[in-house]
């Protein structure tokens, strides 16, 4: 039974395109959270909020777009994050980056993880890529995460695991992981500064913030 301490989970499906995976690998990752029962969880398909590629101005009073300020309040709500992403061309799809760049605070100071998906590399080199990002907010990403090579083979028909323990082996080591950083960066978002940032990181539940 989730109560107010119970951090959030949001899992971003990265891909937005007709027809994607995603979605299946959301699916039967959520179900696996909900199990582990550490979080409550909170599906986010970046598909459903028509991100615009051209990023804010530099003039503020003009309002960001309504998928940003849609996407933001949920995004502020995570006490972390599970990014699911395909490879493209050997790296993460531009649908994602644009979702990462719209925000800042929303990020920070948050445990971030990954599940990849791709041919014989099951997109890890997505994954690396992604990481690179993260001590930019700075956020942390976690050690464990989940590539799931031929990915078409990992999954049945009915978009549910061939092999439903083998799977949860990495679930587990990814949402342990995460159940270790969340609660305890919640309490230091609140609790103290961190330095270098001239602003405070978004609180759980502030709706969008940029930062100054
Ligand atoms: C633009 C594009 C580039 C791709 N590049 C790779 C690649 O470098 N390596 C790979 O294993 N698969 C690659 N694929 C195949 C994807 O892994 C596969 O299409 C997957 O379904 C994409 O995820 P999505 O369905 O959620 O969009 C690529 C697919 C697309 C659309």
């Amino acid at each position: 039974m989730p109560t107010a301490e119970t951090p959030t989970l949001a899992v971003i499906i990265g891909s937005i395109r007709p027809d994607r995976f995603g979605p299946t690998v959301a699916t039967w990752f959520t179900a696996e959270a909900q199990k582990h029962g550490a979080f409550e969880v909170d599906v986010i398909d970046l598909a459903d909020y028509k991100l615009p590629v051209e990023l804010a101005g530099n003039d503020y009073s003009v309002p960001p777009p309504e998928g940003v300020v849609r996407l933001g309040t949920r995004l502020a709500k995570a006490d972390a994050y599970t990014l699911i992403t395909p490879v493209y061309n050997r790296s993460y799809p531009a649908s994602l980056k644009t979702a990462i760049d719209w925000f800042y605070t929303e990020w920070v100071l948050r445990p971030v993880s990954f599940i990849s998906y791709g041919g014989v590399t099951g997109g890890l080199t997505a994954v690396e890529h992604l990481r690179g990002i993260f001590p930019e907010f700075p956020a942390i990403t976690t050690k464990s995460f989940i590539s799931l090579a031929n990915f078409e083979k990992v999954f049945d028909y009915d978009g549910r695991p061939v092999d439903t323990a083998g799977l949860r082996v990495p679930a587990t080591a990814v949402l342990d992981e995460l159940a270790w950083w969340a609660p305890m960066l919640r309490q230091a978002r609140k609790a103290r500064p961190y330095p270098g940032l001239d602003f405070e990181p978004s609180a759980n539940g502030e709706t969008h913030a940029v930062p100054t």
